[in-house]
């Protein structure tokens, strides 16, 4: 069974559930009047517990007791660290803690005492929405490919948030709205998490079929025959080595008449072996996940119409798989980009941009208000900016800034990173109009990005490296070992504040 969410008001005294949840501050542990007559009732167990320092409200601090009563099994406190100290960030770990920790204890059902969290910095809305996804986010778990011990797997099935009577309606809308939301994110972790023999280019485009059709949203596909007719040969180059044939899908969402689309480009590749210049073997497990770009699109585009969001928006979704084989391309060739600019190509390993070139020159006969491209494209961006920021480019500030503050509220975190003209010249060419990275490894994710702002003309453009923030080594709060579905809400928060 899914896990489901949903707010409700009821009297503290009045919860009948296998356990409620009340958070504290470190330094301000008073009870207010609800919870002080409500511990009565437990035989001053809540009071008990932080006067002899059992519990001390400390950051991500779960302290859970049974209490014997009819209504209640268990009563959980969670600490919430210094009021000063604290953030939405903070808020996420400490639910995504308690998530865990209930769930550990076999609890299927829980209710989160909302009031609990008020403070200084208090805001309803942020706050009701970062419980609601630190729950959802946290409580994920992929099991589809496990055959052994699956009854021992523990679920969570539901959590209750419990509001004052007079915030129930606005309560119930964020609700709603935020679980089409996490299901966005974890929907593109389970197809981020689907192995590369499954989960091949014509796979991931019927998976988007599926999802326009049942969205009502437009979808087009073209194979690989369409692909070589309409001359990307950058495109082509990358996928032809492999029997998985590529495909690029288009998903359009119409929520605002005939003005211009934004168009999303993910890079969808659904295997990265590094091509004939192959990656060392602990550097190429683990790259069905340059396939995340696509796969968020196509969640994203999901999300927009099961939120009516106005605006246009088109997905596209550039599928190839990067194999060894006789046919593949090579350092040294020359190729002919969709966009007429040819490219020398210095590095196999290099193929996202080869593909984004043409799909990103494609996407222009949208005629776009802007474009966003959301890519697994460099290692560099590890060094760069670490597991937790993305770098973002562009070639137009105001488009830069409304994603920095789409980050800012979505809590996936971004970088920009400058693309200085005279850096342009780490792409020239000896033989052809420019190359698709420099001969050596400086400033690898700005190269990326100045390869790639060749491709859009003069249309308003940003570029989302997610190489480094796609993917979970450890888990650490909400973000469960795996593809961590990055980039899911921040553009559906980009696209909503517009
Ligand atoms: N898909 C990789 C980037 C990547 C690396 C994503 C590690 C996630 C984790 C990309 O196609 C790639 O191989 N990039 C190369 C570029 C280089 C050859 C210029 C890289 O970053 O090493
Ligand atoms: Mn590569
Ligand atoms: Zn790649």
């Amino acid at each position: 069974m899914a896990l489901k969410i949903e707010a409700a008001s009821k009297d503290i005294a009045e919860i009948g559930d296998k356990c409620i949840v009340i958070a504290f501050f470190e330094d301000n542990l008073k009870l207010n009047k609800d919870i002080a007559s409500f511990d009565k009732t437990i035989n001053n167990a809540i009071s008990n517990s932080i006067k002899n320092k059992d519990f001390k409200a400390e950051l991500n601090e779960v302290k859970s007791f049974y209490v014997n009563s009819k209504k209640l099994d268990y009563v959980a406190l969670l600490g919430l660290g210094k009021e000063k100290d604290f953030n939405l960030n903070k808020l996420m770990d400490a639910v995504s803690a308690l998530s865990k920790k209930l769930r550990g204890m076999d609890i299927k059902s829980f209710s989160i005492y909302f009031d609990s969290f008020k403070n200084k910095n208090f805001d309803f809305e942020s706050y009701l929405e970062k419980i609601i996804q630190a729950a959802a986010l946290s409580l994920y778990q992929f099991t589809r490919y496990k055959t052994k011990d699956l009854d021992k797997v523990k679920r969570v099935d539901r959590v209750n948030i419990i509001v004052n009577e007079n915030d129930a309606n606005k309560a119930k809308k964020i609700v709603d709205e935020t679980l089409v939301y996490a299901e966005a994110v974890n929907k593109t972790r389970d197809l981020v998490n689907t192995p590369p023999n499954v989960a091949v280019p014509e796979y991931v485009a019927d998976y988007a079929k599926e999802i326009a059709r049942k969205n009502g949203l437009k979808f087009t596909v073209l194979d690989e025959k369409q692909l070589e007719k309409l001359g990307m040969e950058c495109y082509m180059a990358v996928a032809r080595a492999s029997v998985n044939k590529p495909r690029m899908f288009i998903l359009e969402y119409n929520g605002k008449g005939n003005e211009n689309p934004i168009v999303l480009v993910g890079k969808g590749l659904t295997y990265d072996t590094g091509g004939v210049n192959a990656k060392p073997a602990n550097y190429m497990v683990n790259m069905k996940d340059d396939k995340a770009g696509a796969c968020s699109v196509i969640h994203v585009l999901e999300a927009c119409a099961k939120l009516k969001i106005k605006a246009n928006v088109i997905g596209i979704g550039a599928m190839a798989e990067n194999a060894i084989g006789g046919n593949a391309y090579k350092p040294d060739d020359v190729l002919k980009s969709y966009s007429g600019i040819t490219v020398e190509v210095i590095h196999s390993d290099a193929e996202g941009r080869m593909v984004l070139a043409d799909a990103l020159a494609y996407s222009l006969k949208f005629k776009p208000k802007a474009i966003v491209d959301i890519a697994t494209l460099t290692g560099a961006s590890i060094i760069a900016l670490g597991y937790g920021i993305s770098p973002v480019l562009g070639n137009d500030q105001e488009l830069v800034d409304k994603i920095k503050h789409a980050a800012e509220k979505s809590l996936d975190r971004v970088w920009q990173l400058p693309m200085p003209e005279d850096y342009e010249e780490l792409i020239k060419s000896d033989v052809a109009d420019i190359k698709h990275v420099n001969s050596d490894i400086d400033a690898g994710v700005i190269v990326g990005g100045i390869f790639l702002k060749q491709f859009v003309k003069d249309a308003k453009w940003a570029h989302i490296d997610i190489g480094a923030t796609v993917w979970a080594k450890q888990e650490k709060g909400y973000k469960i070992k795996g593809a961590t579905g990055f980039g899911v809400r921040l553009l559906l928060d980009f696209l909503r504040e517009r």
